[in-house]
Parts: structure tokens; C-alpha cells; sequence
């Protein structure tokens, strides 16, 4: 499994020959200037919630390469309305795809679209694919309900919004990964704007006083697991 951070909250992942792209927002992010929207491959697009800083590039890619949107029914039906395939899912609930399961959970956020429309209820995902795990928190607050993934899935690699002000910040995100028992953190969901603009060398040291592991990957930069 192959991991591309793609700036803010958005990721390349690669399993096998198949290529997911997870909360697009690429063009509306200067940071991410030097990523081609045009050129990224997609076999299928996860969405954790429906905030532009999550969807801005997704009818554009999907349109373009057919991918298929994974997300909650109310996402999915909003984008099925553009003539793009779309997978609803809702939380709990698990699905077998050609690259692995995936399964919807509980996030602590709101998720409305750019027009103020109702978009469903944000939630994360954990995928399990070529033998190696991983939880994608999307935007959320510290919760319980990350407790429910360890008794399921044991985590290679727990994604974690640390940005705070609109989702969890670096303590909270320490918690989470004691809540979900997985040590190994790649953080991002922070610095494209002001409000979350985070203090890089601090965050890794409090992981690391913790005997935990923060990666916080350069844009377009890549991690192998
Ligand atoms: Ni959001
Ligand atoms: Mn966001």
C-alpha cells in the first residue's frame, strides 16, 4: 500500500493496481500548486465528508477518469445527480471492493456543501487492503467511537486530522491514537490556512515524549507500508 499526501486532507492511496483518492481539494490549495489535478489516476474517490475543503476537485477527477464516489447516501446522491457513479455507504456499515474492505465510521463534525445544502453525516473510513490497515479520521473531534476500531481491526497507520480549531489539534490526536491502539500517526488537515497552522517540530516531539510516531509527508511526498 502506497500513501501520497496531496496536501490539506487529501490523499493518493494505491493498492495493488488500483488508485483511491481520498477528499480532493487540490486546485483551490496554493500550497498544492505543483500537483496536477489532471494528471492523477482514479479508480474510485472516498469522501469523509461534504465541505468544499473535502470535495472541490471531485467532479472534475470523477468526470475524467470515471471513478467511482464512495461516501455517505447524501453525498453520493448529490454526485450521482452530475452523472457520476457513485458506492452510498452509511456508518458501520462495510463493503468488500475489488482493493479491499472498507468500512464507514463515526466522525464528530458537520458536513454541509458549498451551497448550504444538507450533506448527510461526515464520517471516516478504515480500509484494510494488501494485508496492511488503516483509519482515516477525517475531520473530527477526539471521540469514544474510535475505540470501536480496535476490536476489529488491528491499524498499520492511523490518518489524523492535528490542525485543531476545526477538528482535533495535536493532544487530542495523541489520544486518538491511544484509542484506536495504533502508534504509527500520518497527520494531516493542517497549515492551508491560518487557523490551522501548526508548529511541525512541536508536533513530532509530543508524539515522540509519547513513544509515538508522527509523519507529516511533504506535499506529493509518499509513504510505503
Ligand atoms: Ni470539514
Ligand atoms: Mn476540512
Amino acid at each position: 500500500m502506497k500513501i501520497t499526501f496531496l496536501g490539506h486532507a487529501s490523499l493518493q492511496i494505491e493498492i495493488n493496481d488500483i488508485s483511491i483518492l481520498v477528499d480532493p481539494f487540490i486546485s483551490g490549495n496554493p500550497k498544492a500548486s505543483h500537483i496536477d489535478v489532471d494528471a492523477l489516476n482514479a479508480d474510485y474517490i472516498l469522501l469523509t465528508h461534504a465541505h468544499e475543503d473535502h470535495i472541490l476537485d471531485v467532479e472534475t477527477i470523477a468526470k475524467r477518469t470515471s471513478a467511482v464516489v464512495v461516501s455517505n447516501f447524501e453525498i453520493v446522491s448529490h454526485f450521482e445527480k452530475l452523472d457520476i457513479k457513485g458506492h452510498p455507504m452509511n456508518h458501520g456499515g462495510s463493503w468488500g471492493f475489488e482493493f479491499g474492505k472498507v468500512k464507514y465510521v463515526n466522525a464528530i463534525h458537520t458536513s454541509s456543501f458549498p451551497d448550504g445544502s444538507y450533506g448527510g453525516q461526515p464520517g471516516g473510513f478504515v480500509i484494510e487492503g494488501e494485508h496492511k490497515n488503516i483509519y482515516i479520521a477525517g475531520d473530527t473531534a477526539l471521540t469514544f467511537d474510535m475505540k470501536l476500531i480496535p476490536l476489529q481491526t488491528r491499524l498499520d497507520l492511523a490518518i489524523l486530522p492535528i490542525g485543531d480549531n476545526f477538528t482535533m489539534g495535536i493532544e487530542d490526536a495523541i489520544i486518538a491514537s491511544d484509542f484506536v491502539e495504533c502508534d504509527k500517526v500520518l497527520g494531516y488537515h493542517f497549515d492551508t490556512f491560518g487557523y490551522i497552522e501548526i508548529d511541525h517540530n512541536t508536533a513530532k516531539s509530543r508524539f515522540l515524549e509519547k513513544d509515538k510516531d508522527l509523519a507529516l509527508l511533504e506535499i506529493g511526498e509518499s509513504m510505503e507500508l
